[in-house]
């Protein structure tokens, strides 16, 4: 049956589906279909959940005819006497011959000449400002706001419209200033080397905010490295060193007054798609297993080229904070850190969170598909 350059045909043998468009083709098994009938009596309208337990399907099942109508809709008989519907065009994205307009862009790598945009705050109340913002933060992985409200812990609002703010043994907030026991490095006014946050917890947070409620010295600047950057500069350098920090699972560990945390990882990782997109890099926190001369001496030659680039001007960008400055960053993606200041010089008064990744993909999928939505739900 025919629509436009689309045809299905059934495969009498096996029962399959075989779907053809003018540059492809595909067999399709009859349960993959089955699954994905949208007969509003065997999934929700509402939900979208399918309303039975696909384990009872017979697992001989089979395509007995199918055809194609009107407007992208595919009817489709089985052997077990049910009549499904289905959207072509949906079938078509799922196996990847339309582009999906919902999905996430694909990541872009950066290095330090990538120009660094500022977002007044107060556009983000527009639901396609709101869109175009996400875009680019799951492209390059952060954003940086200006003109955010101050009043204190207003950063709970503020990352609470992107997802829903991560409580730890911190606190919802974590307060980033000199602290006269320091409990971690960020509470001083030391410099800190590009690292990734937490990669001791379980799950590691996916973003982190920083939020400036003021800012009157002079060092201090904010520092971003594209972690994705990094490894493919480390790829081509030292390829074998680069599949070592990959395979090996590194333990990271944090020991304080109130909590030991433990969480073990690889220093580089990829995604379903084998795209690499994460990175755990923590200089002050990671223990490599005891392991044979050879692949320690690989780990250590690669770990240390991977935090030279970490740290390199060519990579890094450099940016103050100021009052009402707020960063959201992946956490999983990019490497941040800071520049010294001089605490005896003024204050340094910058509030921090964490959220998971979803409420922003989902907030993206909302608006990619029409909704006018400007926030993720609010908590109950
Ligand atoms: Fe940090």
């Amino acid at each position: 049956m025919l629509r436009g350059h689309d045809a299905v045909f059934v495969k009498p043998q096996t029962g399959e589906l075989i779907l053809t468009s003018q540059e492809n083709s595909i067999v399709l098994h009859p349960l993959w279909l089955r699954e994905r009938a949208l007969n509003s009596d065997t999934l929700d309208p509402i939900t979208k959940q399918r309303k039975y337990e696909h384990s009872l399907f017979q697992s001989d099942l089979k395509v007995l005819e199918a055809k194609i109508s009107e407007k992208s809709k595919l009817d489709i008989y089985f052997s077990d006497s049910f009549e499904g519907h289905f959207n072509l065009d949906q079938i078509k994205n799922e196996i990847g011959w339309l582009k999906d307009v919902e999905s996430p862009p694909v990541l872009e790598s950066w290095t330090a000449s990538i120009n660094l945009k500022r977002i007044n705050w107060e556009c983000l109340k527009d639901p396609s400002n709101l869109k175009h913002m996400l875009h680019n933060f799951l492209k390059y992985g952060f954003c940086v706001m200006e003109n955010t409200p101050t009043e204190k812990d207003s950063l709970l609002k503020l990352a609470g419209k992107f997802g829903y703010v991560r409580h730890t043994h911190w606190g919802k907030l974590f307060n980033v200033e000199i602290k006269r026991m320091p409990t971690d490095t960020a509470y001083t006014d030391d410099a800190l080397s590009s690292h990734t946050d937490n990669p001791y917890r379980e799950p590691v947070p996916g973003i982190q905010f920083l939020h400036c409620l003021e800012n009157n010295v002079s060092g201090g600047l904010s520092t971003l490295v594209d972690g994705v950057a990094i490894i493919k500069q480390l790829e081509l350098e030292m390829p074998e060193h680069s599949k070592i920090l990959e395979n090996v699972n590194v333990r990271f560990r944090y020991e304080g007054p109130s909590a030991i945390l433990e969480n073990w990882g690889s220093i580089i990782e990829r995604n379903h798609n084998n795209i690499i997109n994460r990175i755990r890099l923590s200089n002050r926190l990671d223990y490599v297993p005891a392991l044979d001369k050879k692949t320690l001496d690989y780990f250590y030659a690669g770990r240390k080229r991977l935090n030279e680039l970490s740290n390199h001007p060519n990579y890094q960008i450099q940016f103050p904070f100021k009052k009402g400055t707020l960063l959201m960053m992946d956490n999983y993606r990019l490497l941040h850190g800071r520049t010294k200041y001089n605490g005896a010089e003024g204050v340094r008064h910058l509030q921090g969170c964490y959220t998971d990744h979803d409420g922003v993909t989902s907030l993206y999928r909302m608006l990619s598909k029409g909704s006018k939505v400007t926030s993720v739900p609010t908590e109950l």
